[in-house]
């Protein structure tokens, strides 16, 4: 038996003499950083105007979504939430089959998918991560966060997605999920990530100087150029490729729609580069520029090394020569993408099918393995 008698005496006295409420402290903003959101509301009849909102170091309300500046954001927004989709309402019961069966899969194929899952099971929670607990506070813009707040929910959903197709498969979770940090190749892309979030992450950390300003720059092209808009192609195109071939058509739906989430991620994070440089121009110096180059050119390094990993020995119609022009290829592609001089000339996409599966309905599925069923109201207990 719980005693509640003290807590009750307490309350009582407590009630006998309120405490005098605090002063809540006034923030202390420093000279060239803007406000976080966090900030004490005041009365105030200054109505916020377009012309004061700014992606970065903004100093007008940020609680306040409209009026739209940046309409791109808003728009991406809303194509998200139209893109809606939840990992089980694949099948994965085709998938189950093949990979029980002794015969089903190849030893080659096998660590293929082991590999992806490995990588991207704890790669989704890095990104979710590095949005929530080091960019957030530091893009001062709503509806530019409002897009954060999605995109930190997609990836939950991500990692959710692998965690289904582990269980589903029941493949053993300590070693998939582990592998971050026991696979060389994998715990590489990741400790090269986790440089950009360990730094903003820092509670010292403000932007509204240069320097400051140019690592927030970094750290969204370490995240969005590279981390999604690099490091998850090899995996994409080996996932993608088993469903080409009618091979666990399930686990590459899965990821057929976890590419087409990431691709707005990264379209996103380039205009979000975009917008930051347009409005601090000065920042955009030959220096980072070649700072930028070779960050993208050592992310090609580590993903074409994961590629070698993960496929010791041509599969599924791929080798691993096809990946060394493939990321060469998007490497190009996303250095013009934030107006970067391309590094790989002559470069070519050995897989123009990628393209294709962006073009993915929801209502017409690409495997036809999908099955509708959703738990919202039947899951809750209303007594
Ligand atoms: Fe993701
Ligand atoms: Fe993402």
């Amino acid at each position: 038996m719980l005693n509640f008698e003290g807590l009750g005496q307490g309350l009582a006295q407590a009630v006998a003499t309120p405490p005098t409420p605090a002063t809540p402290p006034v923030p202390v903003i420093n000279a060239g950083a803007g406000y976080t959101g966090a900030e004490v509301i005041g009365m105030d009849s200054h109505r916020i105007t377009v012309d004061e909102k700014a992606i970065i170091n903004c100093r007008a309300d940020l609680n306040q979504l409209v009026p739209f500046k940046y309409d791109w954001a808003w728009q991406k927004y809303l194509d998200a939430c139209a893109n809606h989709w939840m990992p089980q309402e694949i099948s994965m019961s085709r998938d189950i089959a093949l990979w029980k069966d002794p015969n089903g899969l190849t030893e080659d194929e096998r660590r293929i998918i082991k590999r992806n899952l490995g990588f991207f099971s704890t790669a989704d929670s890095l990104v979710a991560n590095n949005l929530v607990l080091a960019i957030y506070r530091h893009i001062t813009n709503p509806e530019c966060r409002q897009y954060l707040l999605r995109q930190a929910f997609e990836e939950a959903l991500h990692t959710h997605a692998y965690q289904y197709v582990v269980e589903s498969l029941g493949l053993d979770e300590g070693e998939i999920f582990n592998m971050y940090r026991e696979i060389p190749g994998i715990h590489a892309k990741n400790a090269f990530e986790m440089q950009f979030t360990t730094e903003l992450a820092d509670p010292n950390f403000k932007t509204g100087t240069f320097a400051t300003d140019q690592r927030l720059l970094r750290n969204l092209i370490g995240f969005y150029v590279i981390m999604e808009g690099i490091f998850f192609y090899v995996g994409f195109v080996q996932m993608l490729s088993f469903g080409r071939q009618n091979k666990m058509t399930g686990a590459s739906e899965e990821f057929q729609y976890i590419l087409r989430d990431e691709s707005m991620h990264l379209n996103f994070g380039i205009d979000v580069i975009n917008q930051i440089k347009a409005e601090n121009p000065h920042l955009w110096t030959t220096e980072f520029q070649q700072e930028m180059v070779d960050l993208i050119k050592q992310g090609v390094d580590l993903e074409y090394k994961y590629a070698e990993d993960t496929m010791p020995r041509g599969v599924l119609g791929l080798n691993v020569n096809m990946f060394h022009d493939y990321l060469r290829f998007v490497a190009n592609r996303r250095c013009k993408q934030i107006g970067l001089p391309e590094q790989y000339a002559g470069a070519k996409n050995p897989f123009p099918w990628m393209s294709e599966m962006l073009d993915l309905k929801k209502e017409k599925n690409f495997f036809e393995t999908r099955v509708i069923d959703y738990q919202v109201g039947g899951a809750l207990s209303w007594d």
